[in-house]
Order: structure tokens, then sequence, then C-alpha cells
């Protein structure tokens, strides 16, 4: 099956990923989709020093949104924003240290970013990461899943108080195509055990996005969720994580700014938000999250286990409010992921 799956894939992908499959689905574009002004709006963008969240952040600045900048490394983020600024004429640039894969940290980052700004408009989950060796974070979890998976479900679930009283809120997963030949594996999220292959413990981090995202549109009907692929894109992540891939792709790679052209539409464009919500994008248009006989749905009872055991090891990073108040971040996760079992 493990076989099947990741020909299949390949071959998807040599057609459709490929800079000749942006082209071929770009000539179904519509280019007034973009042409709206973002003045006044905001966008937080995750991983926005590089590759395709730069152009992101880039993208968005070009239309006057407000644009927070949530990086690891002060100085590229620094370079980043200088970019976009001479780039776009907007100052509305923002930046924010964040290291994603520190759990605790990510709880402290949201908790005191709700306190300072009093609308998010979009939540661009971007950073993501492929450690090729078993790392821990500070608190001993596994960083793949840490960044990838536990940083977007703690970010995300404690900005959605600010999401839900922003307008037209939305909030958007570059996930993977890669996700495709895996099936949730929800008794293992921390790839304990047997051989660590860092593709594979991504490809299941960005399962997990996936399911993630159909899951807040279910018990979330206020803001619009939606998790994407990018094709295979030449940036950084790919020449360090995968070189000879690069090395055997060359020229077929999209460039970054195509890259980021459905994290750009599904952010900005007036239509996006009358697709439905959870939908997993490819190329401006929602496409189905399994590949055919691949055998990877999951089940209900794995999709539950999944968002307790998640809730359990947010919960446990937590730093101790100093008094939980009615309707805090903590009573409305815990709620939620309640509600999804009954
Ligand atoms: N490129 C592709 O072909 C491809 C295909 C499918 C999906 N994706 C996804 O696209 C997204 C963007 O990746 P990219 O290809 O544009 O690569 P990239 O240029 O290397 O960007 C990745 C970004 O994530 C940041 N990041 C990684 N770990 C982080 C952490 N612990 N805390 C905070 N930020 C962190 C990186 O920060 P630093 O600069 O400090 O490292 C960088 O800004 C990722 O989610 C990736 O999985 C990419």
């Amino acid at each position: 099956m493990s076989l099947y799956r990741n020909l299949t894939w390949f071959l998807k992908g040599m057609k459709e990923y490929t800079r000749d499959g942006y082209d071929a689905a770009s000539k179904s574009f519509i280019v007034e989709d973009l042409s709206v002004s973002h003045v006044g709006r905001s966008f937080m963008v995750t991983g926005a020093n590089s590759g395709i969240g730069k152009e992101t952040a880039a993208a968005i600045a070009k239309k006057g949104g407000t644009v927070h900048m949530v990086c690891r490394n002060k100085d590229k983020a620094e370079m980043a924003r200088a970019d976009i600024i001479r780039e776009s004429g907007n100052t509305e640039v923002h930046i924010h240290i964040l290291d994603l894969s520190e759990t605790t940290q990510v709880w402290e980052f949201a908790e005191t970013f709700q306190r300072q700004y009093p609308t998010l408009n979009v939540l661009i989950n971007n950073a993501g990461c492929m450690i090729n060796k078993r790392e821990k974070n500070s608190i001993g979890l596994e960083k793949n899943f840490a960044t990838n998976t536990l940083g977007v479900y703690i970010l995300t679930q404690s900005l959605m108080p600010l999401l839900q009283k922003s307008r037209d809120p939305r909030v958007i997963t570059v996930s993977s195509g890669g996700m495709l030949v895996q099936q949730l594996r929800a008794h293992n999220l921390q790839s304990k055990g047997g051989f660590y292959r860092g593709p594979k413990v991504y490809a299941q981090n960005k399962r997990q996005q996936v399911v993630l995202t159909e899951h807040w549109a279910k018990t979330q009907p206020v803001i619009h969720f939606s998790a994407m692929h990018p094709g295979w894109v030449d940036t950084p992540a790919v020449s360090s994580t995968m070189p000879q891939f690069r090395q055997m792709m060359g020229e077929r790679l999209r460039s970054a700014a195509q890259g980021a052209d459905t994290v750009v539409w599904l952010a900005l464009s007036r239509g996006a938000p009358s697709t439905p919500s959870g939908s997993f994008f490819q190329d401006r248009k929602a496409v189905p999250t399994h590949l055919p006989m691949a055998w990877t749905n999951s089940s209900a009872k794995d999709v539950a286990k999944f968002l307790v055991k998640l809730e359990t090891l947010a919960q446990e990073a937590r730093p101790q409010p100093a008094d939980p108040q009615p309707g805090s971040p903590t009573e409305s996760s815990q709620a939620l992921v309640i509600q999804h079992h009954i």
C-alpha cells in the first residue's frame, strides 16, 4: 500500500505540483479576484521571513493590509521586513519573535498578542519544518510534531476569540500534498519507537493539519478555515532538507511567488469564503484530501483520540494563568473538544 500511495502521489506531483502544473492551472485564474484593497485588515503570517511566507506577507502588504510577521530569527525577520516595506511602500509590517517548536512560548505569545491588538482578520499558519533526525523541544516533545501540529493547534485555538470578533475572519494552513500518502496516526503523535524518517513524520504532521482544519470548520462556523498545498516550490526548506530532490527537479520547481499564490488567494479574494470551510486547496481549487483507493481515511474514533491527545498536550504545556476567567481560551478550547465528542 505504501508503494502504491507513494508512486501514485509522485506521478500526480510531476503533472500538477511543478512549474508546468502551475502554468496550466493558472490559465483559469481570474485576475480580478485579487483586485481588493485590504487597508484596515490585519494578517498574521508565521514563517514570514522566507519562501512562501515572505511572498505571502509581501502580497498582503501590497494590498494595504497590516502584516504581523511571526518569525523565530530576529535578523532574518528584520531583513525580510525591510524588503517587504521597500517593495510595497506599506509600513504597517510588524515583527513578532516566536519559536513555534517551543510549546509554552506559543501560548504566551498568543495571549500577549490578544491583549495588545484589538483585531486579527486572517491567520496564516505557514511556518513548517522537516527535521530529519529525532529532536526534542525544551519540554521533551518531538520537534516536527511540536512545530507543525501542536504549535499550529495552540496558536489557532488561542487566537480564535480575537478572530471571532474580527470581520470576515479566515484561517489558512499551509499543509502539503505529501499528506496524501499518510493516514492519521492518532496512537503515536510523536513518532516514538521504530526507525525515524523525517519526510514520513512531516507528511503525518501535514495530514494532522488537514484533519484539524476539517474539525475547526465543523465546530467554528464564524471563521472560514482552509488548508492548502503550494506545489513543489524552490525554497530554503527544500534545498536544506531535500537537496537531492531539489537537484533532481531543478527548473521544474515552482517559484516562491507561484507557491504562495493560493495562500494569497485564500487570504485576500472575496470569493474564498464562499467555498466550503474546511477544504483543502491546490491552485485556487478545492481538491480531494485522499488519493483514490489509498485507504487513508480516518475513523471518527481516531479523529476524536487525536483531538483529545492534542488538547491534553497543549494544556500540559500551558503556563498557569494568574486568575483564569470564564470564557478564557482554556475554557473555550476544552469546550470545543468536549463538544466534538458529544
Ligand atoms: N517548498 C515546498 O515545496 C513545500 C511543499 C509543501 C508544503 N510546504 C510548506 O510551506 C511552508 C513554508 O515553507 P517554505 O517552503 O516556504 O520554506 P522556508 O522558506 O524555509 O520557510 C519556512 C519558514 O518557517 C519558519 N520556521 C520553521 N520552523 C520554525 C519554528 N520552529 N518557529 C518559527 N518559524 C519556523 C522558517 O524560519 P527560519 O527562516 O528561521 O528557518 C521559515 O520562515 C511550510 O509549512 C512547508 O511545510 C512547502
